[in-house]
């Protein structure tokens, strides 16, 4: 874990945003997969792994605003535990990992938490999104856990917020180390990509060498010659010579930081034609990404960007028609491109989407825009040094989509039907990176992943 002196600064940051109360963050508890001690590997809390540190179950955290203290409540393990889990570091001593002094039996969190309401101040807590935090907080508040994620502080939302978009160096360096075990995984990946191999062979090897690097995946594996179904975790089926294999998987770091890339591969290790000239518009929309980010340019701006790139490209193919720029602001690119260019990244891999989305990535100046596609992006506002954000363009032929559109006449004068029609059974292409705001610009995190064609022909090629 971090230093001691990561957890009590960024408390302390917490402390200055003039909040008035406390803070109450909760940890996660184990979850049972299918009975109670078959649990689903661990995984802590985001934000209290961010503030409080520690990374095992059954804890939760209290920042008091108005006298300055924290407190950690938890349970040390009694003689049984210590016969099945081995010998276990005290709650004290935990504490002081993480700078914290104040450590109490969990059954005292309820003291604590009438006293506050009885002196009338304010429990901001963050909104619960596992079915346990929910009861345990309307045990704690009295709030119905039907509706407690409703009550969750703003104002905690937004300064935790604030404070976790901005990357530390040593956060920055966990990243890489979640991008060095990705690298691994997509380069196995594209050399599995051979005919007959069944799809879940390859996501199998895959999660193992992100369990070999030490962390989890940091989202379930999207891998499929499917790749048209954006979230397709469906991997039933051999892999067959001319389809494109899509892959989209992270790993986690040891401290829980992720990383997030997408590649599409030829299977067999030949491109098509038509398959180089959709994956040459989708690596321009990529690469135009990264050039156009920076810090205080607006994240809304860069996807409409990337999104002209591919409209542009398929005009030149002559599957979309009329101007692009109109097309763009009609929507017409998002029957291929129909989701946003990226997001942000850090201990989740959609970092914080738990506090919700709108605040994350919107804020007074920059609004979602309700149109389809534009719609699905979860990061429109400016960008500032720090923020570390995937560039995820895509081109899909999604044959359900295309159908509708057509039957309805949806953009029908920016895009020729007739052609797409010849594209059904494409699939589809995605190329995502994992990108740093610096400064003066961005850097893509760790060693590009391969990306040229060329090069990634030759990686299934070889085997
Ligand atoms: N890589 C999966 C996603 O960004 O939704
Ligand atoms: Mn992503």
């Amino acid at each position: 874990m971090f230093d001691k002196n990561t957890f009590v600064n960024r408390r302390k940051q917490l402390k200055n945003k003039s909040l008035k109360g406390i803070a109450l963050l909760l940890g996660n508890t184990e979850s049972p997969m299918n009975y109670k001690d078959n649990t689903y590997h661990y995984r802590q809390d985001s934000s209290f792994l961010y503030f409080f540190g520690l990374d095992f179950p059954g804890l939760a955290g209290v920042i008091d605003f108005d006298s300055g203290e924290d407190y950690i409540f938890g349970n040390d393990v009694d003689i049984e535990d210590i016969i099945w889990m081995g010998p276990q570091v005290s709650l004290k001593e935990n504490g002081a990992k993480v700078g914290i002094s104040n450590t109490a039996p969990f059954a005292k969190l309820f003291d604590l938490v009438k006293q506050v309401q009885d002196e009338g101040r304010t429990i901001h807590f963050l909104p619960p999104y596992r079915g346990e935090n929910k009861i345990l907080l309307e045990k704690l508040t009295g709030i119905s856990s039907l509706v407690i994620q409703s009550k969750a502080s703003l104002e905690l939302i937004k300064a935790v917020i604030s404070i976790r978009e901005i990357k530390e160096d040593q956060e920055v360096k966990e990243i890489e180390k979640a991008c060095a075990t990705g690298y691994a995984m997509h380069v196995a990946a594209m050399r599995m990509a051979q005919p007959g191999t069944w799809e879940q062979k390859i996501a199998g090897t895959i999660e193992g060498i992100s369990l070999a690097g030490g962390g989890m995946t940091s989202f379930p594996i999207i891998l499929s010659q499917n790749g048209e179904t954006l979230h397709n975790h469906d991997h039933s089926q051999l892999l067959q010579e001319g389809k494109l294999m899509l892959c989209d998987a992270g790993a986690e770091s040891l401290l829980h930081y992720a990383s997030d890339f997408t590649r599409t591969t030829p299977v067999g290790g030949k491109f098509t034609t038509k398959q180089r000239e959709i994956y040459e518009i989708v690596l321009a929309a990529n690469n135009k990404a990264t050039e156009l980010t920076k810090p205080g340019v607006t994240y809304l701006s860069i996807h409409l960007a990337a999104a002209e790139v591919i409209a542009t490209g398929l005009k030149d193919l002559g599957l979309m028609k009329g101007d692009v720029k109109e097309a763009v602001a009609a929507g017409a690119h998002a029957m291929f491109f129909p989701h946003g260019l990226g997001h942000m990244m850090g201990l989740d891999v959609h970092d914080m989407e738990d506090l919700g989305q709108i605040y994350v990535g919107y804020d007074d100046e920059i609004q979602p825009v309700d149109q389809f596609g534009t719609a699905y992006l979860r990061l429109g506002k400016r960008l500032k040094p720090g923020f570390v954000v995937t560039n995820e363009p895509g081109c899909y032929f999604i044959p359900a989509l295309i159908d509708k559109w057509k039957a309805e006449g949806i953009n029908r004068d920016f895009i020729n039907f007739e052609k797409v029609n010849e594209y059904r059974d494409f699939g589809g292409i995605r190329l995502e990176d994992d990108i740093l705001v610096t400064e003066t610009g961005a850097e893509i995190i760790g060693e590009r992943v391969p990306i040229s064609p060329d090069e990634v022909e030759k990686i299934v090629q070889k085997g």
